[in-house]
């Protein structure tokens, strides 16, 4: 299977920072953020990856990693034109993808677990998508999720929602089959003009084909000010417990 990561977004929550960089090269620990999602698709066994951004940062990354080999990786890029949402940055990987199923994640999830046993229960799954939730404490922030426990599927994905859903949440950590790049064809742009990636969710629950798993381990969307610094403590205690300076 391949992975796609998505690095764009315009990083308005970490400014001034991001006024002068992507938010995906800030540094988590002794890297910059971006090296742990290549290293979370490696990790699982995951070596041919897409990392899609914009064009302004393009020669940092590429300048950074390069063809991917020193991080024993192959890496391509693709530019999206605009930050017009996760699903618009995505369509961006069609070809990449070339009908096979595969993995996406949100440059900015820093995660303990391993997504090996997640990408074998994808890879066991007849079709449809599979997404991650996690428990937290302020679900406003993200794509929270409706459960049916009886049944374990999601009745339906509110992105930000006002009142209070539950406190599970849908990670940036998504499988796909190759129909989500026609489900993308069928979206408008939300109130905030994105394309979201939690209306293409909300297609495969209306297909009855979206599965979830729980994430056990800590999990942290790395957006804002105070979540890059709890994601810098997680993982440098993450690197210590295993007596560890870097990877
Ligand atoms: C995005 C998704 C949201 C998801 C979150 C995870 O939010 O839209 O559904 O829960 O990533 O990190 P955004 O980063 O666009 O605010």
């Amino acid at each position: 299977m391949k992975g796609v990561i998505l690095a764009g977004g315009t990083g308005s929550r970490l400014q001034p920072m991001t006024k002068i960089t992507n938010k995906h090269l800030l540094p988590v620990g002794p890297y910059p953020m971006i090296y742990w999602s290549i290293m979370k698709l490696k990790e699982a066994g995951i070596h041919e990856i897409l990392l899609i951004t914009h064009e302004e940062y393009m020669s940092s990354f590429q300048k950074l990693l390069e063809d991917g080999a020193e991080l024993g990786v192959s890496l391509r890029y693709e530019i999206q034109p605009t930050a017009s949402g996760i699903s618009a940055g995505l369509a961006h990987a069609k070809d990449f993808a070339d009908r096979d199923k595969f993995i996406l994640l949100l440059g900015d999830n820093i995660f303990e677990d391993s997504l090996l046993p997640f990408i074998q229960s994808f890879q066991q799954q007849k079709n449809g998508a599979r997404v991650l939730i996690k428990e937290v404490k302020d679900p406003e922030r993200f794509g929270v999720a409706k459960l049916n426990e009886t049944d374990q599927c999601i009745n339906s994905i509110i992105e930000k929602p006002t009142t209070f859903i539950s406190n599970y949440i849908v990670t940036g950590i998504y499988m796909y089959g190759p129909e989500v790049f026609d489900y993308i064809q069928e979206l408008s742009p939300s109130d905030r003009g994105e394309l979201e990636i939690t209306d293409v969710n909300n297609i495969y629950i209306q297909e009855s084909i979206l599965k979830y798993d729980r994430l056990p381990g800590w999990w942290i969307d790395a957006g804002t000010h105070e979540s890059l610094f709890m994601a810098n403590q997680l993982v440098n205690k993450q690197l210590a417990r295993k007596g560890r300076k870097n990877l």
